[in-house]
């Protein structure tokens, strides 16, 4: 079977292609000449999922799955969720989005906050989704060099160092993605029919 992975990074397609049986063949979205920018228009982590999933499978005719992430903090009602890509703007910074949530953050005390991926798969038109999720603690300020997005202001719970502070290796064992790419892992590997 073949499965398209709705990115155009061929590094996260190898990862995943490395993870699951050789009897499926992970593709981007270059192999199948999809260029255009695809529609996240949904309120939530898991539509756009499922839209960006469906959106593949019915223009192009391929089994994909695709997937979307998002950073909630309960006291801002889980914000910047969807918005985590342009919480600051268009353009789309991530150092103009962790200086926003700081801001907004400024002398609160409930700093609890959690990463969720969700990852959605469409086989034959059949939906099913995967999540991970990440509970941690907004920081007062960045802390840490490392990873990318908003890492150097997320604190993951039981441990003394922030996402930035963490080599990859040691944030990809634990991440939001990490747990939903696994569950996906060990749902692909128990297909009947690859
Ligand atoms: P995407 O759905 O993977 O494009 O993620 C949406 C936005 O969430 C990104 O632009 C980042 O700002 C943020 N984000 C996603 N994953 C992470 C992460 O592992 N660490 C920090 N920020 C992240």
């Amino acid at each position: 079977m073949k499965l398209v992975f709705a990115t155009a990074n061929q590094n996260k397609a190898n990862e995943i292609q490395s993870l699951i049986p050789p009897s499926i063949e992970v593709l981007t979205l270059n192999d199948i000449h999809c260029s255009e920018e695809i529609p996240e228009t949904q309120a939530n982590i898991e539509g756009n999922a499922s839209q960006k999933a469906f959106y593949v499978y019915n223009k192009y005719q391929h089994n994909c799955f695709a997937d979307d992430t998002g950073l909630e903090v309960d006291a801002l009602d889980g914000r910047p969720g969807v918005f985590s890509a342009r919480y600051a703007g268009e353009s789309k910074s991530a150092e103009d989005n962790m200086s926003k949530i700081l801001l907004e953050m400024k002398g609160i005390s409930n700093r609890k906050a959690r990463f969720k991926t969700i990852i959605s798969l469409v086989i034959n038109g059949e939906e099913k989704q995967f999540e991970g999720v990440v509970s941690g603690v907004i920081l007062s300020q960045r802390q840490g060099e490392k990873g990318f997005g908003y890492d150097p202001i997320f604190l993951p719970d039981g441990f003394t160092m922030s996402f930035a502070e963490m080599d990859s290796s040691q944030k990809n064992k634990i991440s939001h993605r990490a747990i939903a790419v696994n569950k996906l892992v060990e749902y692909l590997k128990n297909l009947p029919e690859k």
